[in-house]
């Protein structure tokens, strides 16, 4: 090969914004993971409808009596159920993974809050599931029947990774306790409610442009109705902003499109904190009413869309209005007086009713750029969309004058290094596009390669392609539910994947600008594309893509590609007709728009469906 570089000519500016981050809360990424605290179900509130195996007591054991309750005595309105223990009593709990993690000499700061009508005290101690003591115990005097926070601190005496957290009532009466929590002092930067420290510091060392947060399907799905019990899904309101800001306890838990529960300690100020600490830009993605990630359906409620705009506005103003403005007196009595510097907004994730969704963003649109005409108000191209580009959305963003466009691809690393040219032949007057998610699957270390393959095309596109974020961010390593990620962890140890190795290379080495270039020479190998057409009949769908097989003719396997982790862990059906072609190993699914209806019915699934196979003829 010849490579020529020109360093006299002048390439696309690449921007401080290039690589970012972004955080969803999947695999267990917030709660037992990046958000610091060390009790699992602090304020009692899981319950069966959110997931079956949940109780109010999820996460802890019992002694004597004590029970969950949900009446007048309540905490507020917001965290309704508490624990009545009726003395002598206690509860313990088990914390993330193997239990509480303490290293020996570091303190933790224990609260709750509570009520008594004894008076007798509570004791706090932190020992081993074995009774080996873990720090020498607290007591706390509860003073009356009203109730108030009651704080101590715990210094660890030996190191473990498998501590529990007791709470014992030695005396007579009823006590009522609520928000038991325990934090390590040592968080991230040193915030109260912060992060914790490894696995921020594994972020901040990404140097990371931009932070996109709380998701993905996390966002937008569930964003005008309520699952019930007979879905899929659990019961979950989406989620909201509002929902996860002011006091921890105040903030609803509740229930996530990964199947499991999030306290919200981890919201939207925690968010912005944490970007503003690492220095990225906050970039947050709000719900526009018509879901994507397996659900086809739109909200025909014009009151509920007018409200989530005005939610938007309301979301703005709390990042960026003075600390005299509504939502500015919020963020400046958590803390932050000074406005967070938001700069851009992402309207939806993964809409596949191009129709529905286009008419929400526009409105989305028209509002915020009414009152905020500098906010970057970034649309979106589609469903996952495996490397296709879902031309009806692109051409309706195009036509609008659309600033940006998110899209989103997880694919085989052939797929990646075959696609290197994908931006180079992107409209130059078009949006822009921010690469919201991306991996390349299923081929351990040889993703690594394609994907810094990937990204000098990323980089030399750089007048196009403005943002980019490797996706998923965590994975909790007893809870996976999508890989691979980017960073890994349990309770107390976390190490980077070999994708993020690169990432992180990318990302402080990000240049100021392209340097043109050309290559010349070498032996250019030419794939034999195979296409065949998909109909209804060759489709069986449990989750969408898992196992995704393309067999020739003749029996012979040309390609089995394991997308997911096989488990039913909420995706729904997505219809796999359209047109393949497969070249060397690698695929892509074209003319798919005019068919790409999401079955809805989802229920039914077990393990054993996972065989969709497509079968490809010549
Ligand atoms: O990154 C995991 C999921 O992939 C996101 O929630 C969704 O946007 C995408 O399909």
């Amino acid at each position: 090969y010849t490579i020529t570089v020109d360093p006299r000519a002048s390439g696309a500016a690449i921007g401080e914004e290039m690589y970012g981050v972004f955080f969803e809360d999947i695999n267990y990424a917030a709660d037992g993971g990046l958000y610091a605290e060390l009790v699992r179900n602090r304020s009692f509130e899981f319950q069966a409808a959110d997931n079956r195996a949940y109780t109010g007591l999820t996460g802890w054991t019992t002694t004597g009596t004590a029970t969950t309750v949900d009446d007048e005595a309540r905490l507020n309105e917001r965290n309704r159920t508490y624990l009545r223990l009726t003395g002598p009593a206690s509860v313990t709990n088990a914390g993330y993974n193997s239990g509480v993690a303490v290293a020996k000499g570091n303190l933790y700061d224990f609260s709750v809050w509570a009520r008594s009508d004894s008076g007798s005290p509570l004791t706090i101690s932190l020992a081993t599931a074995g009774g080996t003591a873990l720090a020498a115990p607290l007591t706390i005097t509860i003073k009356g029947d009203t109730w108030s926070r009651y704080a101590g601190t715990l210094r660890a005496t030996s190191t473990s990774d498998a501590g529990r957290l007791t709470v014992s009532a030695t005396g007579t009466g009823t006590h009522r306790l609520d928000m038991v929590s325990l934090f390590p002092r040592d968080t991230y930067q040193g915030r109260p409610n912060g992060l914790r420290k490894d696995l921020a510091q594994k972020v901040a060392a990404l140097h990371p442009g931009f932070v996109r947060f709380p998701g993905g399907c996390l966002v937008n799905t569930g964003s005008h109705y309520a699952y019930d019990a007979a879905s899929n899904f659990p019961r979950a309101r989406s989620y909201q902003w509002k929902d996860t800001v002011g006091p921890v306890e105040a903030r609803a838990t509740n229930a996530n499109f990964w199947g499991y529960n999030q306290s919200y300690g981890l919201g939207y100020y925690e968010y912005f904190q944490f970007s503003e600490d690492i220095g990225a830009a906050p970039l947050p993605v709000v719900p526009a009413l018509v879901t994507g990630c397996g659900q086809n359906r739109a909200t025909d409620d014009p009151a509920l869309l007018q409200r989530h705009i005005q939610d938007t506005l309301d979301l703005i103003e709390f990042a960026n209005g003075p600390a005299t403005s509504t939502w500015g007196r919020v963020r400046a009595r958590m803390g932050h007086p000074k406005p967070f510097g938001l700069t851009m907004v992402a309207v939806g994730n993964e809409e596949n009713l191009p129709e529905e969704y286009f008419a929400n963003f526009l409105k989305f649109r028209e509002a915020i750029k009414a009152k905020y005409p500098a906010v970057t108000v970034i649309s979106n191209s589609g469903p996952d969309d495996m490397g296709v580009t879902f031309d009806n959305l692109w051409a309706k963003n195009r036509a609008a004058g659309t600033e940006m466009v998110d899209e989103h691809y997880y694919n085989s690393p052939n797929w990646f290094l075959q696609n290197n040219d994908r931006y180079d032949s992107y409209d130059r007057k078009g949006p822009k596009v921010f690469l919201g998610e991306y991996a390349s699957q299923d081929a351990k270390f040889f993703n690594s390669l394609a994907e810094a393959a990937y990204m000098t095309g990323l980089e030399r596109n750089a007048d196009v392609v403005k943002m980019a974020a490797y996706a998923p961010l965590f994975a909790n390593v007893d809870n996976v539910q999508w890989r691979p990620d980017l960073i890994w962890f349990d309770n107390d140890e976390s190490w980077g994947s070999t994708s993020y190795q690169v990432q992180k290379l990318f990302m402080n080495n990000v240049g100021d600008r392209v340097v043109p270039s050309t290559v010349t020479g070498g032996r250019v190998v030419q794939p034999k594309p195979i296409t065949g057409r998909v109909g209804l009949s060759t489709w069986r769908t449990a989750a969408r893509y898992d196992d995704l097989k393309v067999t020739a003719p003749d029996g012979t396997v040309l390609l089995a590609d394991d997308f997911n982790d096989g488990n039913a862990d909420g995706w729904s059906p997505i219809e796999n007709r359209g047109t393949w072609t497969v070249t060397d190993g690698a695929y892509a699914q074209t003319d798919v728009a005019a068919e790409n209806t999401m079955v809805a019915a989802a229920t039914g699934i077990t393990a054993t469906d996972y065989d969709i196979s497509l079968k490809a003829t010549k």
